[in-house]
Order: structure tokens, then sequence, then C-alpha cells
């Protein structure tokens, strides 16, 4: 019993310590946050030197990579063929408003020009030059916003000690100091915030690593967010700070991230709650194909129809998505990528007012349908063509009129006490989404 008193008290204790206590978004933060709910897709990013061994971002832990075995993959990694201008463009072409790239994963390497730490790719690369800094530049040209995902965990650096739960068979890791990690981090996230330009957001994984009370870590294991949340802020107040931790969000955190599922649902283990659903801006992310870092075998591409009802579904919950690839160690990106990106861009250019600017629909979300909303227009998005005739129960509002978004043409439909009918035959339909377009009074 005492014991479980300390605990609830070290818990809470810790747990005030764990955010930016006193924390009044600026208006710049404010306004960051609207174009955030707006944008609504964007473009995940997962590089580092691990893209070299083809099976993804963790395998330094999935294979247990020695710290000095994997030390050596750096002087391997030279992406000549990697163009910032073509990234970019892919992006802004696939109707992309922003771009979240990795510049420190869980292996600890820094993709950019660090002063701070030898082990970047400045100073370990054939390569020696910083992909960050071309990335802010062609970003900037575009008018396409940049964000920065930043690895809370840390595989190589000895300092991050008490360790978490990950990577405890990689060989060498040795014990270092917790507060010099922590002023690491800050040093870093200096750097990023200083020399880039403006930064629409910074996006934390790996907190999911070590916990209060988790078996293999001290009760008072303190990410200093209090700290680190008030740095970013007052470095660029209209950052937007987000972390992946699959719970509510904590104060100081300027947006929700959803991990694979959707808002609220948990079919993945990734999943948060419903319960820990906030009113912040919403960003789920997910892959293109089964990885995030580039995976040699990875045949789990999704289909064109796949990925846009990933985006459409991601709207209906009043959601971004963050759409990811994982480019190749040369620095490209693999063509079935690019072609689906492309092909995004070309439904988005003709369907995008359903989607950019909307808010999350009235029409509940179901493996059917979806609804997002824009002023006094419901954008209702029928996903699956085997019906001719749909019931939205319980849908009461006053209408104007219901078209078809992409021919102006009239849909048939009756209103009753319990509900909406209407009638979608299948010339109608649109083998991807068909869109109703619902005006109300
Ligand atoms: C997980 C993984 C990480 C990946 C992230 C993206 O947290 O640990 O590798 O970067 O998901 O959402």
């Amino acid at each position: 019993m005492k014991n479980i008193i300390l605990f609830l008290i070290l818990a809470i204790f810790t747990q005030n310590n764990y955010s930016q206590k006193n924390y009044t978004p600026s208006q710049e933060n404010i306004k960051a946050r609207e174009w955030f709910k707006n944008a609504k897709f964007g473009l995940f990013i997962h590089w580092g030197v691990y893209s070299i061994l083809g099976d993804g971002e963790w395998v330094m832990n999935t294979q247990n990579i020695a710290i000095e075995e994997y030390e050596k993959l750096p002087s391997f990694f030279n992406p000549i063929d990697f163009k910032a201008d073509q990234w970019v463009k892919m992006a802004k072409d696939a109707g992309m408003k922003y771009i979240t790239i990795t510049s420190r994963h869980h292996d600890g390497f820094s993709m950019y020009d660090s002063k701070i730490t030898d082990y970047t790719i400045v100073k370990k690369t054939p390569y020696k030059k910083d992909p960050l800094k071309e990335l802010a530049i062609a970003c900037k040209k575009e008018g396409i916003k940049l964000f920065f995902y930043y690895s809370l965990l840390d595989w190589h650096d000895d300092n991050y000690f008490p360790r978490g739960k990950t990577g405890t068979k990689i060989p060498g890791r040795k014990q270092g100091e917790w507060k010099k990690y922590i002023a690491f981090m800050k040093g870093q996230l200096t750097e990023l915030l200083t020399n880039y330009g403006d930064i629409a957001g910074i996006w934390f994984d790996g907190d999911w690593d070590q916990r209060v009370g988790d078996v293999h870590s001290p009760l008072t294991i303190n990410w200093h967010y209090d700290e680190i949340y008030t740095l970013i802020h007052n470095l660029q107040p209209q950052c937007l700070i987000g972390n992946n931790r699959h719970l509510a969000p904590l104060k100081g955190e300027d947006f929700q991230m959803f991990e694979r599922d959707l808002p609220g649902e948990t079919k993945t283990k990734f999943g948060t709650k419903a319960s820990e659903l906030s009113d912040l801006p919403r960003e789920v992310c997910g892959t293109i194909n089964g990885n995030w870092g580039f995976n040699l075998k990875d045949r789990n591409h999704k289909s064109k129809k796949q990925l846009i009802h990933y985006l459409v579904k991601a709207a209906g919950y009043g959601s971004n998505l963050l759409l990811n690839v994982g480019p190749m160690p040369n620095g490209k990106i693999q063509p079935n990528h690019i072609k689906s990106l492309a092909e995004i861009g070309k439904w988005l250019r003709k369907n995008g007012a359903t989607i950019y600017h909307t808010v999350q629909g009235p029409i509940a979300s179901n493996e059917l349908m979806v609804s997002t909303k824009k002023g006094k227009k419901i954008y209702l998005h029928l996903l699956d063509t085997k019906q001719n005739q749909y019931f939205i129960k319980g849908f009461k509002e006053n209408i104007k009129s219901i078209t078809f978004f992409s021919t102006g043409k009239k849909v048939d439909h009756k209103k009753s006490n319990n509900g909406l009918f209407i009638e979608v035959p299948k010339k109608d339909q649109n083998d991807i989404d068909t869109i109703i377009e619902i005006e109300l009074k």
C-alpha cells in the first residue's frame, strides 16, 4: 500500500513536470493550427543510413546490430541522386501542403549538419552535405511547409540512460547521463529551429519507450517536456508540437497525432482510444506500403483506391493524412510510389474542394461512407459501389439540394422522420469515391 501511494505521488509529480504547464498558444500558433487543419495532406519521409540495409528504420533493433557495426553504415551512405526540388515538386503535385522528415531517428544518426555531435550525415558520410538544408530551401521556394520528425529515444547515445524497452539487445550500449541527453536534445532542437528558416512543426516520437511506472524505468523518468516545449515555442512561436504518444495530448502540444489507425480506432497496437481524443487539430500518419523506412522486400504497396480512401477517411474524422514514403539509399523515391502520389494528386485536383478546408461531417463514418463539411455543404463520400441505395439514419437537417459532385446532376432522394434515403444508380457511381453534395438551407 505504501508503495502504491509513493508511486501515485511520484507519478503525479512527474506527470506535472511533463508538460509546458502554463502554455497559452500565441497568435502565430493559433494561425498555424488553422492552416494545419485546412491543409489535410502531407508527405512523411523516413530516411536515414538504415535505408542501405533495406529492412526498415528499426533494423538496428530488429537485427540487433552492435553500435560499432552500425557505425560503419554512414561510410557507404552516398545519396548522390537526392534532389530536394524533385521531392518537393512530387509532394506538391500530389496535393500535399507540407513535408515531415526525420531529422534524427531512433538509430541516433543526425541527417542534418548538427554541430553538437560528430554522428551526422555531413561528418560521417561521403555525401558530406545537409539534405535538410536543401529541402528547407526547396520547400520555401514551392510554398510547402516543413516539419521535423525528432526521436526522443536513442539506441546509439550512451547518455540515453536509463534505457527504455527497445534496443535492449543491441551490443555496445553503455551507461551515460540522462541530464546530458536532455541537454543534447535541446541543443539539437535549437539548431533545427535556428538554421532552417520557419519550421512548421516538431514531430516527436519514442515517448512510449519509457514511461512513469514502466518496470524497466525508474519511477522518476522525466522527458523534461516543460523545458523542451517552452524552448521550441520561444524559438518559433508558430511551430506546432506533436508527440506520437498514442494518448491524449499534454499541455504545450498543438496537434494530436494518430499512428496508422484513424482517430479513436484501435485496429493496430498503435491506436489511440476514443477516450483520449482532444479538440486539437488532428493528423493520421500512415505508410504508402507497409514500412516507414525503405524496405526492399515490402510488397504491400497500397493501391490508388486504398490510398485515396485513407485520405478521405482521415478527412472524415477532421484529420490530415501524413502519408509516408521511405526513399532508397541513393536518394530516390521508389517509382511506384511516385506514380501513386501523382494519381492522388490527379484525384485531388478534381475533388480537392471536398477535402481541403473541410471539417468532420455530420454523417458518422463507417466502412461504406464518410462525410466532410464546408459551410453549408456536406460532402458524402460513398466508398463502396456494391449498393444503389443508401439510408442515412437520423439525418434531420434542412436540405436545399442534393447533387453528384462530379456532374452536378440531381440525386433522387427522400427524407422521412427517420432519416434520408438516396438513390445512387450504377451509372453515376465512381469506382473510387462517389461524392454526393448535400447543400443545406
Ligand atoms: C513508430 C516507429 C517509428 C516511426 C513512427 C512513425 O513510432 O517507432 O519507426 O517513425 O512510428 O509514426
